[in-house]
C-alpha cells in the first residue's frame, strides 16, 4: 500500500468513528482498525518491504494516533449520551423521595393556638406596628414621664422620636382611637427591650395582648375568661389565680398564675415546688387610658391582659433556654 492510500484509509476510519451509532459499533471498528488482527498490524508487517520506510513509518504513526484519539473521543460522547438518557428516564417503579414535611415554629404554633381560643370567645385578631411613638407605647397608656420602663436602658429609641415597642399594649391605644366600643381584640406581635440575653431573656420577644371593652365588663369577667383560657390551653384541670400587682394602664392590676399542668398543683420541678406558674399581667383598664383614646371613661369598663409567648412556649413544651427558640436548629425545633 502506498502512503496516500494509507492516509485516505486513515481519513475514512476517522469518519466511521465519528459516525459510530453506539458503543458496540465503535468496538467493532476498533478491532477492525487497531485490534491484534486488524488493519494496523497488517500494514506494520508490510513496512519492511516499503520503498520509503521512514515516510511509511510516519504515515502509520499518524494512522495509529489519530484513530486511537478518534475512538476515545467518540466513546466519551456515546457514554455521556447514554448517561443523560438514563437521567431523563422516569421509572415509575422506583420508591418516591420523601422530602420531609415542614412545621410551624413553636412561637407561631402558640400564637395560632392562643388566638384561636380567643377567637372562639368572640375576639378579633388585631395588628399594630413594631416601630411606635412614645405616645402609643407610653403616654396613651397612662405611663408617667419618669417611669422606669421609659429609660433608654430599657427601651430602644430610634431617631426622630420613634422607638421599638416594648409591649403589645401599644396596640390597645391605637385600636381604641380608631374603633368605637364595644371592643374585643387580641394582638400578637414582636416586642423589644434592652435586656441582656440569657436563658430567660431576649431583646426581641413576642407578646399577645388582649382587650375587652364594653358597658359592664368586670374583674369577674376577667377571672372567668382566664379560667376558660387556662383550661383550653393547658388542659382540663388547670385553674387561674390572681395576685395583686401594678401596671400604669390598669387599675386594679394583677398577675395571673395558672395551676401547674404537670403536677396538678402539688408542686414539682416545672412550677419550682409552688404548684403555680406565672403566665401574664392583666387588670381593669385605667380610666385615663379610656380618656386618652377618646372614650367616655364613665360609660365603659374593660379588662386587658398581656403575656409573653416565649415564656408560654417554654412552659408548655418544656424548653429550658429561650435562646433555643432563635438558634433555628431545625433538628431541635422539629420536635414541637
Ligand atoms: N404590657 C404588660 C407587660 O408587658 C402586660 C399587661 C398587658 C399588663 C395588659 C396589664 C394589661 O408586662
Amino acid at each position: 500500500m502506498e502512503i496516500p492510500e494509507v492516509d485516505s484509509l486513515t481519513q475514512s476510519i476517522l469518519a466511521e468513528a465519528a459516525a459510530a451509532a453506539d458503543l458496540a459499533a465503535l468496538e467493532a471498528l476498533r478491532i477492525r482498525a487497531i485490534g491484534r488482527n486488524g488493519l494496523l498490524p497488517k500494514l506494520m508487517a508490510e513496512l519492511k518491504t516499503a520503498t520509503d520506510k521512514r515516510a511509511m513509518g510516519q504515515a502509520l504513526n499518524r494512522f495509529k494516533t489519530s484513530v486511537t484519539e478518534a475512538l476515545a473521543a467518540r466513546k466519551a460522547e456515546l457514554e455521556a449520551g447514554a448517561k443523560a438518557a438514563r437521567a431523563g428516564a422516569f421509572d415509575l417503579s422506583l420508591p418516591g423521595q420523601w422530602g420531609g414535611r415542614g412545621k410551624l415554629h413553636p412561637i407561631t404554633q402558640l400564637i395560632d393556638r392562643t388566638a384561636a381560643i380567643f377567637r372562639r370567645m368572640g375576639f378579633t385578631v388585631a395588628d399594630g406596628p413594631d416601630i411606635e411613638t412614645e405616645h402609643y407605647n407610653f403616654d396613651a397608656l397612662n405611663t408617667p414621664a419618669d417611669h422606669a420602663a421609659r429609660d433608654s436602658q430599657d427601651t430602644f429609641y430610634l431617631p426622630g422620636g420613634w422607638l421599638l415597642r416594648t409591649q403589645t399594649s401599644a396596640v390597645q391605644a391605637r385600636w381604641m382611637e380608631a374603633h368605637k366600643p364595644p371592643v374585643r381584640i387580641v394582638c400578637p406581635g414582636r416586642c423589644y427591650r434592652r435586656d441582656t440575653t440569657d436563658a430567660t431573656h431576649s431583646a426581641n420577644f413576642h407578646q399577645i395582648e388582649g382587650l375587652y371593652v364594653d358597658k359592664k365588663v368586670s374583674l369577674a369577667d376577667l377571672k372567668s375568661d382566664m379560667d376558660h383560657f387556662a383550661r383550653e390551653l393547658m388542659g382540663g384541670n388547670v385553674r387561674s389565680r390572681f395576685r395583686a400587682h401594678f401596671f400604669p394602664f390598669t387599675e386594679p392590676s394583677v398577675e395571673v398564675d395558672f395551676s401547674c399542668h404537670m403536677c396538678g398543683g402539688k408542686g414539682c420541678r416545672v412550677c419550682k415546688g409552688s404548684g403555680w406558674i406565672e403566665i401574664m399581667g392583666a387588670g381593669m383598664v385605667d380610666p385615663n387610658v379610656f380618656a386618652a383614646a377618646g372614650y367616655e371613661p364613665d360609660s365603659v369598663t374593660g379588662y386587658a391582659f398581656g403575656m409573653g409567648i416565649e415564656r408560654l412556649a417554654m412552659i408548655l413544651f418544656g424548653i429550658d433556654d429561650i435562646r433555643r427558640l432563635y438558634e433555628n436548629d431545625a433538628r431541635y425545633l422539629a420536635q414541637f
